[in-house]
C-alpha cells in the first residue's frame, strides 16, 4: 500500500454520546458514533483526511451533488470478537469497488492509503462503539460526492470523501418476502448498475414502495430488456437453491458485484456444495417453486448478511418457500459470520485486524 505523507489529524468531540445508546436494541443505521473521517479533493488532489466530531456539514446550494447526483458509497462492517478484537472483512475489495464506482461517475479515484489509513484510524478511535451483542456490528458507510459548485452539467472540481459509522442490528426484521419485478428496471446495459451510485437506490424507491404496499420488503430486479431473468434485490445479491445446486446470476454492468456474493460462492465450493453462475429465468424459479425443486432462496450482502427469503410474488401470485432449518442459507451464514467475528479459521485470508 502507498502510505500517506502527512498524518491524520484528530479533533476530538467534547462529549461522547455512547452512554445514550441502547446497544441491546440497535436498529440498522440510525445511530452514529462520535467522530467521522473527512477528506477533501481540491486543486486536483485528495488532501490528507481528518477526523472530526460527527456532525452536519455545510455545502453551497450550487454543489453539483444536488443537481447532477455525483454520489457514490460503500457498505462495510467492523466486527468484535469475544476478546474485544475488532475485525474488518475484505476491506480492500470495498476500496477497489469504490474506485470502480468513482470512475463511472467521473469522480476522482481515492488512493488506497487515504481509504485504509483513514478507516483504520477512525475505527481505532471508535473501537468502543463496535457492538458485542450477537448479530450486531458497526456498520461503516464510506461515501463520496461532488461538493464543487456550478450549474454547468459537467463533473465538479471538488469532492468530499467521508466515513461515518453506525452501530447496527439486523437490516431486516421478520420474514423477507420479495416481489419479482415485471415493469420497472433498476439498471440498463451500459448504465451505472454495477456502481454503488446513490441514484441507483433513489430509482428503486418508488417501485419498492409499490411492493411494500403489497406486503413485500424488497424487489427482485429482472433484466431491463424482457424482465425474464432475475438479477439482484434492492440491497443484496440473490441465490436460489434448485434441488441441491446453489445458483446465482452472473455479474454484468447492471448488477452490483457483491463481496458477500463472491465469498459465499467460495465458501459453498469449499463445503462441497454444487454451485452454478448462470442466468436464472423467472419461469425456472416459478416452475421449480411449483414442482418442489426450489428448496431455498436467499439474499446476500453486507447489511443483509445472508437473509432467507420466505416467499416471492410474481404476476399477482405468492409462492411460499419451504421452511428449512438447516439448509444452505443457515450453513453459509454460520460459516461467513464465523470468519467475520473471528470464531473460526480464516483459510481465505479475508479477515483484517484493526
Ligand atoms: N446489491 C446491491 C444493490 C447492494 O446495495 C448490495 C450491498 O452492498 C449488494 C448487492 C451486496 O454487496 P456486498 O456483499 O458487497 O455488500
Ligand atoms: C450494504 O449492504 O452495505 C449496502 O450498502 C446496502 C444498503 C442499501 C444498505
Amino acid at each position: 500500500m502507498d502510505t500517506m505523507v502527512n498524518t491524520i489529524s484528530v479533533e476530538k468531540a467534547t462529549t461522547s454520546k455512547i452512554h445514550d445508546v441502547d446497544f441491546d436494541n440497535l436498529s440498522f443505521g440510525n445511530t452514529y458514533t462520535d467522530h467521522m473521517l473527512v477528506c477533501d479533493f481540491k486543486n486536483g488532489t485528495w488532501n490528507t483526511p481528518k477526523i472530526l466530531p460527527y456532525g452536519p456539514i455545510t455545502l453551497d446550494p450550487s454543489s453539483k451533488i444536488f443537481h447532477y447526483g455525483q454520489s457514490i458509497f460503500e457498505g462495510m462492517k467492523a466486527y468484535k470478537d469475544d476478546s474485544g478484537g475488532v475485525w474488518l472483512f475484505r476491506p480492500l475489495e470495498n476500496w477497489k469497488r469504490l474506485n470502480r464506482s468513482a470512475k463511472r461517475l467521473a469522480i476522482p479515484e481515492l488512493p488506497e492509503s487515504h481509504f485504509m489509513e483513514g478507516l483504520v484510524s477512525l475505527l481505532q478511535l471508535e473501537k468502543d462503539w463496535v457492538p458485542k451483542n450477537p448479530g450486531s456490528s458497526l456498520y461503516i458507510r464510506p461515501f463520496m460526492f461532488a461538493s464543487g459548485t456550478g450549474f454547468h452539467a459537467s463533473p465538479a472540481d471538488e469532492y468530499k470523501f467521508i466515513i461515518a459509522l453506525a452501530p447496527s442490528g439486523a437490516y431486516f426484521s421478520g420474514k423477507v418476502k420479495v416481489k419479482i419485478e415485471e415493469t420497472y428496471s433498476r439498471a440498463a446495459n451500459g448504465g451505472v448498475g454495477y456502481a454503488k451510485a446513490g441514484g441507483n437506490y433513489a430509482g428503486q424507491f418508488y417501485p419498492t414502495q409499490l411492493a411494500v404496499e403489497k406486503g413485500y420488503q424488497q424487489v427482485i430486479w429482472t433484466d431491463d430488456n424482457e424482465h425474464k431473468y432475475i438479477e439482484e434485490a434492492g440491497a443484496m445479491n440473490v441465490f436460489v437453491r434448485i434441488n441441491d445446486v446453489l445458483v446465482t446470476a452472473p455479474t454484468n454492468d447492471r448488477i452490483l458485484d457483491g463481496i458477500t456474493r463472491k465469498s459465499i460462492l467460495d465458501i459453498a465450493k469449499g463445503e462441497g456444495i454444487p454451485t452454478e453462475i448462470r442466468k436464472i429465468s423467472v419461469d425456472e424459479v416459478v416452475e421449480s417453486a411449483k414442482n418442489g425443486s426450489l428448496k431455498e432462496m436467499f439474499g446476500a450482502g453486507t447489511a443483509a448478511v445472508v437473509s432467507p427469503i420466505a416467499a416471492f410474488g410474481y404476476q399477482q401470485k405468492d409462492y411460499e418457500l419451504p421452511e428449512i432449518s438447516n439448509g444452505y442459507a443457515t450453513l453459509l451464514k454460520n460459516r461467513i459470520t464465523d470468519i467475520q467475528y473471528n470464531r473460526a479459521d480464516d483459510p481465505y485470508g479475508w479477515r483484517y485486524k484493526v
